[in-house]
């Protein structure tokens, strides 16, 4: 059985004060018999004020980005090690903004996933597919590429803390959600995938999370199909009330 897990991604957005008004909804509307394990991700400047808020709840930390090297002259960049001093538990590696934006690579992309499981931290691993490669037909082939490069060299023990997120870049922050059959389509062929390269039993028990538009209206079918295990929230989880109706419906 694997328990659905739910991550919110804030992005850049909310500085120190909204930090902590935002969490503190979330922990005080959080209710008790929730199915879900609950992530929040908020931007490397709250990550400590945060962290000291979630002492005692279950919820737990993650960043969104850290670079491969332990430390050293890397202006502006952040390591394993002092995302784990602040309290994460997780961290979001390649996703599609930092691809697209900050023209990040597979072979950076995988470095990453190392060093964060050398350090500890538990990789929520982005891929997904442009709007022109899915009306091409090549989802199946970049989604394959992504997972192939992006676990190189990883082994099976490792593979149990590695977490997909599976999130179709033409649906992030777009209002379009891929459907539940879409989505479900791309996740079983994922775990596929991963059952190719690891023993069945880390393919049948690791987690693949669906991002892209996920709302509390459309959160439910999502989850419900067979493959999709959870969900990693963009623009629904800055507000407590969507962030807290998407983890009741999971
Ligand atoms: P969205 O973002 O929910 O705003 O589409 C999801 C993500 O980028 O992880």
């Amino acid at each position: 059985m694997r328990q659905p897990l739910v991550a919110g991604n804030w992005k850049m957005n909310m500085n120190l004060h909204q930090s902590q008004k935002l969490v503190s909804e979330i922990i005080n509307g959080l209710g008790k018999d929730n199915k879900a394990e609950v992530i929040v991700c908020p931007p490397f400047t709250s990550l400590s004020e945060v962290n000291s808020l979630l002492k005692r709840t279950q919820i737990k930390l993650g960043a969104q980005n850290m670079y491969y090297e332990e430390n050293g002259a890397f202006t502006g960049e952040v390591s394993a090690d002092m995302l784990k001093s602040v309290g994460c538990e997780y961290v979001i590696l390649g996703h599609s903004e930092r691809r697209v934006i900050f023209n990040e690579l597979d072979d950076l992309i995988n470095k990453k996933i190392k060093a964060a499981l050398v350090k500890g931290l538990k990789p929520i691993f982005c891929i997904g597919e442009l709007l022109e490669q899915r009306e091409k037909g090549e989802t199946m082939q970049v989604v394959s590429r992504q997972v192939e490069k992006g676990l190189e060299g990883i082994s099976a023990e490792q593979m149990k803390n590695i977490i997909i997120a599976y999130e179709p870049v033409w649906a992030i922050g777009t209002g379009k959600t891929a459907t539940p059959q879409q989505a479900q389509e791309v996740h079983s062929f994922i775990r596929e995938l991963v059952a190719k390269k690891f023993p069945t039993s880390v393919a049948e028990n690791f987690i693949i999370q669906y991002g892209g538009s996920v709302k509390p209206d459309n959160s439910s079918e999502l989850l419900s199909q067979k493959d999709i295990d959870g969900a990693l929230v963009g623009g629904a989880c800055l507000k407590a009330d969507s962030f807290l109706g998407i983890i009741a419906s999971a």
